[in-house]
């Protein structure tokens, strides 16, 4: 799995790592973590997987059987083209995700009849908890209005992180029967937004357009949690005054894995556009002036907003929105309505056989879902049961049935002689589900993109033609500095797209999920022993995501100690966005911590800072390895000051992939940290996710590990859940506890020294050519190097972008650009790359530094030069005699290094005019007068 440089050269001396973990404390041997050949592991999680029962479950509360289309599950989910690649913030190389990108914004926009949509958040839950801050921070300035409504019809997972991120922000949530609660004047006063389910999760359909008036009457906004297939059918929440739509897009054929992942959709009005939370992608044109995607709005991200933002999100769920939006193009919008279409006739079939029976359906309108009065709720689940279905229990005198697109005749026939043997009449003569007044009458989906691809051969030629557009891992090395963009090894893959682990609810009985269950313990015990912690959480769905999660852990913790007032969160300036964002989010007050010349934190000032406000100090946020690419022999000493101070430390395990083996965040002296499975343990970064962010902690910390409403999680004080699902984005645990499992403890403690010695190779074979901003005090780097190009801007007006730009045309993904300092670039090989693959991206690298010299030396001038015209596609190349007006050759454009001519990576449109694109924001598949209008 370690490059092929790992078997010839060992780690060198030289490494000093100022938290190395004494043999004592590091315990991870292959007595820790067996290894397992593939042969064995692919024994091993047969056997686990095949502990789960696949039953079939109509739960619903969010959660649904999906039907992938093949074309899509086997060119898509399995396709490593689709399932490497990395967020698309180099457009140039990524225009085939960005399309289905805008496909899926298009989907969500069209289906809500709202304005813009984002490209995903990380579930339906936390959607909803983006939407209640969202109508706070859309509040007047003056406002002090603190109150969210949210009906008692929403899914109570949800409802369950609302009231964990209402904690943070102060707000106030109240869950009633939101009709009556509105005319209560202490709650109307005070009201910032108002959340409904629509079906609401009893089934009902209520028409909402009266409250929203009122909401909106009251200044406050109305806010939509829906679902995308009933839409098809019933009037489109934009329609009758929702302001903001959210929901999971699951049901677009992504299998249910036992909770996730699955990508929240998020649609809003024009109006509130640019208080979106996520990344949205928008059209632009390139300087030919040909259309082009981007991510629009990009000063809207965290990492730039700092102590400013009301949102963390970063990685989403890039991979599982490709694959609804794929959905909605295979099946079109007749498609999609016809599906729906059959699911609400066999509820409807189901509801006349069960009321025949003399059973009470309390909900009189629905599309999918029935609530039935029983006389016992446990003895319908337990004759269900016998049929091999799970239903959901309400009460004890209530349950519920949510049919899907995957029903069949006989799963109705089954659910219905768990009522007393009701059978499915022959014809029935249906009464109408959905109230005329909320018919659906308006059209969607009519761009030509959702209906041009019905055929499998039209449909995987669509994928293919995208997917060639963009530069993924099965290309080239993408060396993301803090991203890690390893290898995502076959064989721990493979797995996830069995039924055993793709087809299970989340809320099945626990003894329906014995193979998960076992599976999750190994990887929590694994995950403690590397990071020296002694327990774990894995409900977090993304990295951002874990380090709220640690922080509200703490806060839980210091408020059990009597220490709550404690709300100062001091942070490196150096650290990433999410970090700030995170605090604030938790409620805590952010303070910057210095870093000196070197790159080191500035321990003097973390001191100064420590002392002054030690009396309510609350945690300390560092990466370790730093966000500078060192390892820097101060850390214990900062954890130390920090402990003395009273707080906690609370350590971003991004960069984890320097430690693991070697050592570890509980060495540092860390009480808390979030590793990033997609990248440090080999989950793929999907284009922009799914991720996993689980949270390791000390012992002190474990009782307030995250609870959830529905399935017993977390520690003996349990907080609230952080994640819609129990333990998160479930099925991609897969990917980390086969690789930790085909590693083992030695060859985990390889992979990092891998890392180490690729990066510390590039770092010397680059140094003659460009400056590598910082070593430590032997001259090395830790997995990462930091380069600086500030010089190349004074010199020959070269920025940052120029040189990543002409890295495309080398055929590389460019590093990180611009961060963790404005004027260098990241770069971060990995182990997963071997020699040739390093030399070649070092060639690159030192080819372009030749260029910049022809610019420094006149020889080509500062506006119209290699790097200032990259990237060059064949658009550019196959320009006329007349058109050129360059001075090179198009040869030293498109094949600057021999290797060039033998395999050849093509962006497929020149630079992107950001400016125009943000000035002209368009959020949807344009239209060809829009088209026409724009280019
Ligand atoms: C240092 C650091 N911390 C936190 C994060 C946030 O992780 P995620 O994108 O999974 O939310 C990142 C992401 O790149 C990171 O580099």
């Amino acid at each position: 799995m370690a490059g092929s440089i790992a078997a010839a050269r060992p780690l060198r001396a030289g490494f000093s790592l100022a938290a190395r973990a004494s043999s004592k404390e590091n315990n991870l041997t292959d007595a820790v973590i067996k290894p397992l050949t593939e042969v064995e592991l692919d024994e091993r999680i047969r056997e686990i997987a095949g502990k789960n029962k696949m039953l079939r479950s109509f739960i619903g509360m969010g959660y649904w059987n999906a039907v992938v289309p093949k074309v899509i599950l086997r060119n898509i989910t399995e396709n490593p083209a689709w399932y490497t690649s990395y967020t698309p913030y180099q457009p140039e190389i990524s225009q085939g995700r960005l399309e289905s990108l805008l496909n899926y914004q298009t989907m969500v926009t069209d289906l809500t009849a709202l304005d813009v949509a984002n490209a995903s958040l990380l579930d339906e839950a936390t959607a909803a908890g983006e939407a209640m801050i969202m109508c706070l921070a859309t509040m007047p300035a003056h406002s002090t209005k603190r109150t969210f409504l949210v009906d008692s019809g929403v899914f109570p997972q949800t409802i369950d992180v609302l009231h964990t991120r209402s904690i943070g922000f102060g707000v106030k949530v109240v869950v009633a029967d939101v009709q009556e609660a509105i005319n209560d004047p202490a709650i109307a006063g005070d009201l910032i937004g108002v959340l409904v389910q629509y079906p609401k999760q009893d089934g009902s359909i209520v028409y909402y357009s009266d409250l929203s008036n009122k909401v909106h009457e009251l200044g406050a906004h109305m806010v939509c949690a829906t679902d995308l297939l009933a839409l098809t059918l019933i009037k489109a929440p934009g329609e009758w005054g929702a302001d903001i739509a959210l929901g999971s897009s699951a049901r677009f054929g992504v299998p249910a894995g036992y909770g996730g992942p699955h990508a929240a959709f998020f649609s809003v009005k024009d109006a509130l556009k640019r208080k979106m939370p996520g990344r949205l992608v928008g059209v632009s044109k390139d300087t030919m002036g040909n259309p082009a995607l981007r991510l629009a709005l990009q000063t809207r991200e965290q990492h730039i907003k700092r102590e400013k933002a009301t949102s963390n999100i970063c990685t989403s769920q890039v991979l599982l929105a490709n694959m609804a939006a794929m959905y909605a193009v295979y099946h079109g919008p007749s498609g999609l309505k016809a599906i729906a279409q059959r699911v609400q006739q066999l509820t409807q079939a189901l509801a006349a056989a069960i009321s025949a029976k003399g059973y009470k359906i309390t909900n009189d309108t629905y599309f999918d879902t029935l609530t039935v009065e029983v006389p016992s709720a446990a003895d319908v689940l337990s004759k269900a049961l016998e049929k091999g279905i799970n239903i959901r229990r309400v009460d004890d005198t209530h349950v519920s049935i949510t049919l899907d697109e995957s029903v069949r005749l006989h799963d109705i026939t089954a659910l219905a002689s768990s009522f007393e043997g009701a059978t499915i009449p022959s014809s029935i003569t249906t009464g109408e589900s959905i109230p005329s007044a909320l018919l659906r009458t308006s059209p969607y989906l009519s761009h030509p993109t959702f209906n041009a691809y019905h055929s499998e051969t039209a449909m995987l030629r669509y994928i293919y033609y995208l997917q060639a557009k963009d530069l993924s891992l099965v290309h080239a090395m993408i060396p993301l500095g803090s991203c890690t963009m390893k290898l995502n090894p076959t064989s721990t893959m493979a797995p996830l797209t069995w039924p055993e682990l793709g087809s299970l609810h989340p809320f099945v009985p626990e003894d329906q999920a014995k193979g998960y269950h076992e599976m999750i313990k190994e990887l929590e015990d694994d995950l403690c022993a590397i990071t020296g912690f002694k327990a774990c959480s894995i409900q977090p769905n993304s990295g951002a995501s874990g380090e709220y999660a640690g922080l509200m852990v703490i806060r839980e913790y210091l408020k059990s100690q009597g220490q709550g007032h404690r709300d100062i969160c001091l942070i490196p300036v150096s650290a990433h966005g999410t970090n700030p964002a995170s605090a604030m989010m938790a409620g805590m007050k952010v303070l910057s911590v210095k870093v000196l010349a070197n790159g080191n934190l500035d321990l003097a000032d973390l001191r100064a800072k420590a002392d002054k406000y030690k009396d309510n100090l609350a945690a300390f946020m560092i990466t370790y390895p730093s966000t500078y690419g060192v390892f820097e022999d101060t850390v214990t000493e900062a954890c130390k000051i920090i402990h003395e101070a009273g707080a906690q430390v609370y350590l971003d395990g991004a960069n984890l992939n320097a430690q693991v083996g070697i050592t570890n965040p509980a060495t540092c002296g860390g009480d808390v940290c979030h590793l990033n499975l997609h990248k440090t343990f080999a989950i793929p970064h999907g284009g922009g996710g799914p991720g996993v962010g689980p949270i390791c902690v000390a012992e002190h910390l474990a009782p307030f590990l995250p609870g959830h409403s529905q399935v017993k999680t977390g520690g003996s004080q349990a907080m609230s859940a952080v994640s819609a699902a129990p333990f998160g984005s479930a099925s991609i645990l897969s990917i980390s506890w086969a690789y930790i499992k085909m590693l083992g403890g030695s060859g985990l403690k390889e992979a990092t020294s891998m890392a180490l010695l690729n990066a510390n190779y590039i770092a010397k074979r680059l140094e003659p050519f460009y400056h590598v901003k910082f070593v430590n005090g032997a001259g090395r780097v830790a997995h990462e190097v930091l380069i600086e190009l500030a010089e190349f801007d004074k010199k020959a007006g070269l920025k940052v972008s120029d040189f990543a730009k002409r890295l495309q045309d080398y055929g590389f993904h460019p590093p990180t650009c611009s961060w963790p300092i404005s004027t260098c670039m990241l770069i971060e090989p990995t182990e997963s790359e071997d020699l040739q693959e390093l030399d070649k991206f070092c060639d690159a690298m030192i080819q372009i530094r030749k260029e910049v010299n022809d610019i420094i030396a006149g020889k080509q001038p500062k506006d119209n030069n290699l790097l200032k015209n990259a990237p060059h596609p064949i658009s550019v190349i196959s320009l006329s005699e007349e058109e050129w007006n360059r001075p090179y050759s198009r040869t030293t454009a498109a094949y600057p290094l021999p290797y060039l001519k033998i395999r050849k990576f093509w962006p497929t449109v020149t630079r992107i005019d950001d400016a125009y694109g943000d000035l002209n924001l368009m959020c949807t598949c344009p239209s060809v007068e829009e088209m026409e209008a724009k280019f």
